[in-house]
C-alpha cells in the first residue's frame, strides 16, 4: 500500500495540467483505478484481514482524493497567473486624437432634456420597448375598438396559432411606462420616460421608429397650471432662446382629461426656423390631466391624487433645436452627418440658467 501512495502521490504531483491529472486521478481511485481493484480484493479476505486493511485503504483513497483536489487549485492558480501576466492593458495609453467618434443628436437631445427635468425634480424611468396591448392601449383608457389603435398604425408581433398570450406590440408612445412607474412607486411621482417608439409611418418628418419622452407629476394638488409652467420653463431653458411663446390649444386623448397640445411661436421667414418670434406655430408635444381611470389603471387612487403628463418627440425638437431638415437622416447612420450634426462627447447639456 506505500507503494501505491509513493506511486500516485509523485504522479499527481508530476501531473502538468488538468488532462494529466485526471487521468491520473482515474487510474488511482476510479471505478477500474487500482485503489477499487484492491477495495474487490478486500471480499476474498478473512474477517480479521478485511477489517484491519479495509481502513488502510479508505484512508489511502481520501489521502489522494486531497493531493489531486490540492493539485489541481495549484493548476488552476498557475492558469490565473499566466493569463494576468499576458493578457494586460495599459489604460493610461493616450487616446487616439484624430477619427473620435461624436455623439448622436438624439442621445445628445435627452442627455439635454433628462438634466433640465432633474433641476425640477423629476426622476427617469424606462420600460420595454416591446409591451402587452394592455400596457399601450387598455391601461391608457384606449379600449380594443378605441380609433386611436388604429390611427397610430401599430405594428403588432406575430402570434404562432394556438398562442393564447395577450397579444404584444412595438410601443406606439411611452404612455405604458406611465403605467409602469405608477406601478412601480405609487403617489407622489415626478419622472420622465425617454424612449424609442413605433409606427408605420415614413416621410420627411416621420420614420417607423423614433424617440419620445414622456413627462408625468403625480401629486395632491397638481393642475393644468403646474403643468404650463413646468413645460414653458422645459422649452425656454431647452431651446435656449429668449422670448419662447407657447400656446397650449384645447385637444382630445385618450389617456387625458383636459388635454391641451402645445405649440411654439415661429417664424420661416427667408426659409429658415426661428423660433420665439413671427407669426407662425409648431406643434411640439401633446399634455393634459391625467385621466382618472389611467390612474386607477397604475393603481393609483384617483379621489386622493391627480396629476399631469405630457409627450414630445425627442428627434422633432432637436429637429427644431439644431435646425436639422430631414428626420430620416437621424437614422441613416451616415458618417459625414453624423460629423456634422453630432456633438464632442465632452460638450454638456444645455441647462436653465436661472
Ligand atoms: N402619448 C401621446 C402620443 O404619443 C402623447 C401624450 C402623452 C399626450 C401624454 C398627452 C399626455 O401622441
Amino acid at each position: 500500500m506505500d507503494d501505491l501512495r509513493d506511486k500516485y502521490v509523485t504522479r499527481i504531483r508530476d501531473a502538468a495540467d488538468a488532462d494529466a491529472l485526471e487521468a491520473v486521478r482515474l487510474a488511482a481511485v476510479g471505478k477500474k483505478g487500482e485503489v477499487a481493484l484492491k477495495m474487490r480484493e478486500l471480499g476474498k479476505m478473512s474477517p480479521e484481514e478485511r477489517q484491519a486493511e479495509g481502513p488502510k485503504l479508505n484512508a489511502l483513497k481520501d489521502e489522494i482524493n486531497a493531493a489531486i483536489a490540492a493539485r489541481k487549485a495549484a493548476l488552476e492558480d498557475a492558469a490565473l497567473d499566466a493569463r494576468l501576466r499576458e493578457e494586460w492593458l495599459d489604460v493610461t495609453l493616450p487616446t487616439r486624437t484624430r477619427r473620435q467618434g461624436s455623439i448622436h443628436p438624439i442621445s445628445q437631445v435627452t442627455e439635454e432634456v433628462t438634466a433640465i427635468f432633474a433641476d425640477m425634480g423629476f426622476s427617469v424611468a424606462e420600460g420595454p420597448q416591446i409591451e402587452t396591448d394592455w400596457y399601450n392601449f387598455d391601461a391608457l383608457n384606449i379600449p380594443g375598438h378605441h380609433p386611436a389603435r388604429a390611427e397610430m398604425d401599430t405594428f403588432y408581433m406575430h402570434r404562432a396559432e394556438g398562442d393564447n398570450r395577450p397579444p404584444h406590440v412595438l410601443r406606439t408612445h411611452t404612455s405604458p411606462v406611465q403605467i409602469k412607474a405608477m406601478e412601480a412607486t405609487g403617489a407622489p411621482l415626478r419622472a420622465i420616460c425617454p424612449g424609442r417608439v413605433y409606427r408605420a409611418d415614413y416621410d420627411q418628418t416621420h420614420t417607423p421608429m423614433f424617440n419620445q419622452v414622456e413627462g408625468i407629476a403625480i401629486d395632491r394638488d397638481i393642475s393644468m397650471a403646474n403643468l404650463k409652467w413646468c413645460l414653458e420653463e422645459f422649452c425656454r431653458a431647452f431651446f435656449e432662446v429668449d422670448g419662447i411663446d407657447l400656446r397650449f390649444r384645447a385637444s382630445h386623448f385618450p389617456f387625458t382629461e383636459p388635454s391641451a397640445e402645445v405649440d411654439i411661436r415661429c417664424s420661416w421667414e427667408g426659409g429658415t426656423l426661428k423660433l420665439g418670434e413671427g407669426d407662425d406655430w409648431l406643434e411640439i408635444l401633446g399634455s393634459g390631466m391625467i385621466h382618472p381611470k389611467v390612474l386607477q389603471a397604475g393603481g393609483i387612487d384617483p379621489e386622493q391624487w391627480q396629476g399631469f403628463a405630457f409627450g414630445m418627440g425627442i428627434d422633432r425638437i432637436a429637429m427644431l433645436k439644431y435646425g436639422i431638415p430631414d428626420l430620416r437622416a437621424f437614422f441613416d447612420s451616415d458618417l459625414r452627418w453624423l460629423r456634422h450634426y453630432g456633438f464632442a462627447a465632452l460638450q454638456a447639456p444645455a441647462r436653465h440658467a436661472g
